[in-house]
């Protein structure tokens, strides 16, 4: 059998290769393509149907070999932070209080399914919203729970995230009992006055306090965010959150580019005059190459286009899991999955949550089927989060790796990679544009396939 292809032209559009400039990192597009790399829209079964083929694959009693994740929401902020795309419900203890109960439940339910129990969980991510708005005894409850009911495997990461405001050593150490081992919280700028535009809780001062204590503790895995691009940041300030990074002593920091989105608090502030507009792309690329440099130098080994860890027990296993399209259990109100290729988002209203788990366990709207070529497109994501296209990791190898020198070789030529034989390396540039390589990579499979005859 050979391997033959629909010849690419030489010539492809601008979308797929970036354009040709003096400054790659800030011009080669003109906006990133997304939070994520985007797979396109997939069909969906919906009512009885989606709930008949959910069953199915749950009461299977073998599951895949490959590693998978349990991603736990907790729907709650005690303010929403003006950039936000992801508050649900103001923390509310009464609210809090019942989501926990039902929330437990639903837990337990899902623990129970032959295809919970057929392999053990490599990690556990409790994400929000805010999960650190939880009470000592909830945080030692929910990690009780964790442990008691999923099977999990020896070095499983267990995940809470979070704030620092109001993170006592209570509930820090109620989490640590209870077997969380690694605990990300957002910090997104350390600077006071970027905080308080952004609506952020505390000031610099107690933010370094605080993460340099529970560091020093040295009981825990410590990462935090920091976000690029807001309200009245500068290049000297975010030279100092960076230098703030390596003082407070956490093991892994993640860069994330500020997204703007209509309807937002900050979106609707600049709309109105009340607050400065953030930097555009351009500006917020050389941000990038800021810390993409700072972290260079300061010897941390860089998991993904955007995380950096200063420790080998960072290992940001969840997010890599997420990426390369691994299995995902979701439980809570706003909880996204996958089980077996199948794509379920549960409803983020907390109401139709609440009737779909009393009625069946199960609180989504729709079950989107396993998308076409599922595995090439994970692997392609994974590949550039990574910052590495290697022809081994992609499936039909080398053939497809060649079919895709047309597109790398355009992309070279931009400043976006290196090509080497076998793999092709994305550049500082190609890292910060790594989301639009993703999604140019895919479509351009889409419009030139690799087939077999
Ligand atoms: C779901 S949030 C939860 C974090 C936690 N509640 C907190 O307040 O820090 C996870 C991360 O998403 C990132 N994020 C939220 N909005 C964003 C935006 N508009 N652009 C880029 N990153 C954003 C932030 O860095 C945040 O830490
Ligand atoms: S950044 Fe965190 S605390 Fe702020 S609104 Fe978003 S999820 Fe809530």
């Amino acid at each position: 059998m050979s391997t033959i292809d629909l010849a690419p032209p030489r010539q492809l559009p601008e979308a797929l290769t970036g354009k040709a400039s003096p400054s790659p990192i800030q011009f080669a597009f003109t906006k990133k393509t997304g939070a994520h790399a985007n797979h396109g829209k997939r069909e969906a079964l919906s009512g009885v149907q989606a709930q008949q083929t959910l069953n199915e694959l749950l009461t299977q009693t073998k599951a895949s070999q490959q590693a998978r994740a349990i991603y736990i929401h907790i729907p709650f902020c005690r303010v929403r932070c003006t950039f936000c795309n992801f508050f649900q419900y103001a923390s509310n203890q009464q609210m809090i209080d019942d989501y926990f109960d039902l929330l437990e439940q639903e837990l337990i339910a899902k623990s129970r399914y032959p295809w919970t129990q057929a392999r053990s969980f490599d990690a556990v991510y409790v994400g929000g919203g805010t999960p650190t708005d939880l009470s000592p005894q909830q945080l030692l409850r929910l990690g009780q729970l964790i442990h008691r009911h999923f099977p999990l495997s020896d070095n499983c990461e267990i995940t809470l995230e979070g704030r620092l405001n109001r993170f006592s050593d209570d509930k820090f150490n109620a989490a640590l009992e209870s077997g969380f081992n690694r605990f990300s919280f957002g910090v997104q700028s350390f600077n006071s006055k970027v905080r308080r535009a952004a609506k952020r809780l505390d000031n610099r001062d107690y933010i370094l306090e605080r993460l340099s204590q529970l560091t020093a503790s040295n009981q825990a895995t410590i990462a935090i965010d920091l976000i690029y691009g807001l309200p009245h940041q500068t290049q000297e300030n975010w030279q100092q959150d960076l230098q703030d990074v390596i003082d407070t002593g956490v093991h892994g920091v993640d860069l994330y580019q500020l997204l703007t989105f209509g309807g937002s608090g900050l979106q609707r502030n600049i709309d109105a005059g009340r607050e400065v507009v953030p930097l555009d792309t351009s500006d917020k690329a050389m941000m990038y190459q800021q810390g993409h440099q700072f972290f260079t130098q300061q010897g941390f080994q860089q998991l993904s286009y955007c995380h950096w860890a200063s420790d080998k027990r960072e290992q940001s296993c969840y997010n890599s899991l997420a990426k390369q399209g691994a299995e995902i259990l979701p439980i809570g109100a706003g909880a996204g999955g996958n089980i077996n290729g199948y794509g379920l988002m549960q409803s983020r209203d907390i109401d139709t949550w609440r009737a779909g788990v009393t009625a069946n366990n199960w609180a989504f709207e729709q079950l989107s089927l396993p998308a076409n070529n599922a595995q090439l497109k994970a692997a392609i994501t994974s590949a550039c989060d990574k910052g590495r296209i290697e022809a081994s990791l992609l499936p039909e190898g080398l053939a497809l790796f060649k079919h895709c020198q047309v597109l790398f070789e355009a992309w070279q030529r931009n400043g976006l990679v290196t090509i080497k034989p076998t793999q092709v390396a994305l550049t500082v540039a190609g890292q910060f544009w790594s989301v639009n390589l993703a999604n140019a990579m895919t479509q351009y499979l889409q419009m030139y396939p690799l087939t077999n005859n």
